[in-house]
């Protein structure tokens, strides 16, 4: 930074204030998150949903049978096909990938689930040519909060990672995709609708018993963990044994709507009013990798536009005043650079946005990429400490997925790091919560959850379940 202009220099020193978030900060948070949890659990319920799911215990690792799984992200569309062997843990995977075309996510209802019956019908066509095959049992991936109350249904509670589908909203999506797919004729029946944070709790403990958490660091943030049913308020009138598990899907990513305790900068408060749902995943838009690249975006563009600093001076800055035109792997692709001077990143942004920046301004992303990269990973440790810290867990395995979680840099170090600040682990000794790559959740995880519904469902256990007869004859 030598060479820096003093006004640039300065410019960064604010910068680095308010996105820095220090080890009492994040236990500040921490503290608060847990008050919230719990809120999302009692009956008046708070910002945190915590969505009951039905799934009600972890896999044994014997689960048999042939699934078919739907994964509705972010970005992708997913089926799979899924055959869990005798084996204990393990499994054979037959899948195809389909982008969920831009259009599509600020259209209507209708148009998204025909897309979406068409592709399963395009799978089953590829994949069974000619052959007669008997009803298969459906592990349905929609990764957006929904109320269940029962495990084959579920009520969209709002869209979220910039979906914005008119019709959708307060309604069961299990009958319109059921609709879709019986007007094709397809032998499927929907077993479970599954948050892919559940499903990768489920699947990372179909192999490994000390897993507790399932986390997705993505487009979007969330996580899933046992509760005991009895310190589930809200659903104390089910009388189920206390001390069953039932998997909570926190949606977490809602924390803190209130802005009571996250250190909101002027930038993330033009994330959310500019969005298409103001007021809602305050903790999910400081976090996620849909805003990671329009955060950075926006401190730029004010650098330009209303510092004192001559910042990309005379150049034509039209291309970086396209809202959402930087996606996370830009400044993940900046804090990779490998060279002194920064030359990658020179190249990225003439190839991206046609400008030709000077080395202070090349240092100037590096730097504001990090601290980006930083805040998300750190606050991002904040959810699971919270979930340890409420359910008492001083030891255990998270399983974690998502594009943050695996392809931004240092994202994983620098949140194990923030979770040591938050917990107090003492020093030299090992991490007491490990974060490790998760199995495939919304694949195998929403396969377990379908062939863990059949097994209870076989055994007498219907709690949860809304079409007893069809799930009675997909046993
Ligand atoms: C959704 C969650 C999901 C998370 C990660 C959030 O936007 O609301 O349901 O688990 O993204 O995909």
């Amino acid at each position: 930074m030598a060479d820096m202009p003093k006004d640039m220099l300065d410019e960064l020193k604010t910068l680095e204030e308010i996105f820095t978030v220090d080890q009492t900060k994040l236990k500040q948070i921490v503290d608060h998150f847990i008050k919230e949890l719990e809120k999302g659990l009692s009956v008046k319920g708070g910002n945190i949903p915590m969505n009951v799911t039905w799934v009600l215990g972890f896999p044994t690792g014997h689960e048999q049978g042939t699934f078919l799984a739907l994964d509705m992200g972010g970005t992708n569309l997913r089926v799979c096909e899924i055959v869990l062997s005798e084996q204990k843990g393990e499994f054979d995977i037959t899948q195809s990938k389909y982008r969920i075309p831009e259009e599509l996510k600020s259209g209507d209802s209708a148009e998204l689930w025909e897309y979406i019956a068409d592709c399963v019908q395009q799978f089953i066509e590829y994949y069974h040519e000619g052959s007669a095959i008997p009803d298969l049992p459906l592990g349905f991936t929609f990764s957006y909060p929904a109320t269940q109350d029962y495990i084959d249904h579920g009520v969209l509670q709002r869209w979220t990672k910039g979906f914005d589908i008119d019709g959708v909203e307060g309604k069961d999506v299990v009958p319109m995709l059921e609709q879709a797919l019986a007007k094709r004729g397809l032998p499927i029946k929907i077993a479970a609708l599954i948050n892919d944070t559940t499903g990768t709790l489920i699947a990372s403990a179909y192999t490994d018993t000390e897993m507790k958490i399932g986390c997705i660091f993505g487009t979007g943030v969330n996580a899933a963990y046992m509760e005991n049913a009895g310190s589930i308020p809200k659903i104390a009138h089910y009388n189920l044994p206390p001390d069953m598990p039932v998997a909570i899907n926190c949606e977490y990513g809602a924390f803190d709507n209130e802005h009571i305790v996250l250190p909101l900068t002027q930038y993330d408060h033009i994330i959310d009013r500019d969005s298409p749902r103001p007021g809602q995943q305050a903790f999910e838009k400081m976090t996620a990798g849909l805003y990671l690249g329009e955060i950075f975006r926006l401190v730029l563009l004010d650098c330009i536009d209303n510092k004192k600093i001559p910042f990309f001076a005379n150049q034509d800055t039209s291309k970086l005043r396209k809202p959402y035109s930087l996606d996370s792997s830009f400044p993940a692709f900046i804090e990779e650079d490998p060279f002194e001077n920064l030359s990658e990143t020179r190249d990225l942004i003439e190839r991206t946005l046609g400008i030709f920046a000077n080395s202070s301004e090349l240092e100037f992303c590096r730097r504001l990429a990090e601290l980006i990269g930083t805040r998300a990973a750190r606050l991002s440790a904040c959810g699971v400490a919270a979930i340890c810290k409420k359910k008492n867990i001083s030891h255990c395995h998270v399983g974690a997925d998502g594009s943050v979680f695996h392809k931004y840099p240092h994202f994983q170090a620098r949140g194990a790091k923030a979770l040591r600040e938050i917990l107090d682990w003492p020093e030299k000794e090992p991490d007491r919560v490990v974060i490790n790559a998760a199995e495939d959740g919304s694949g195998v995880g929403a396969a377990l959850i379908a062939a863990l519904t059949l097994e209870r469902a076989k055994a007498g256990n219907m709690a949860g379940i809304r079409n007893t007869e069809m799930i009675k004859r997909l046993c």
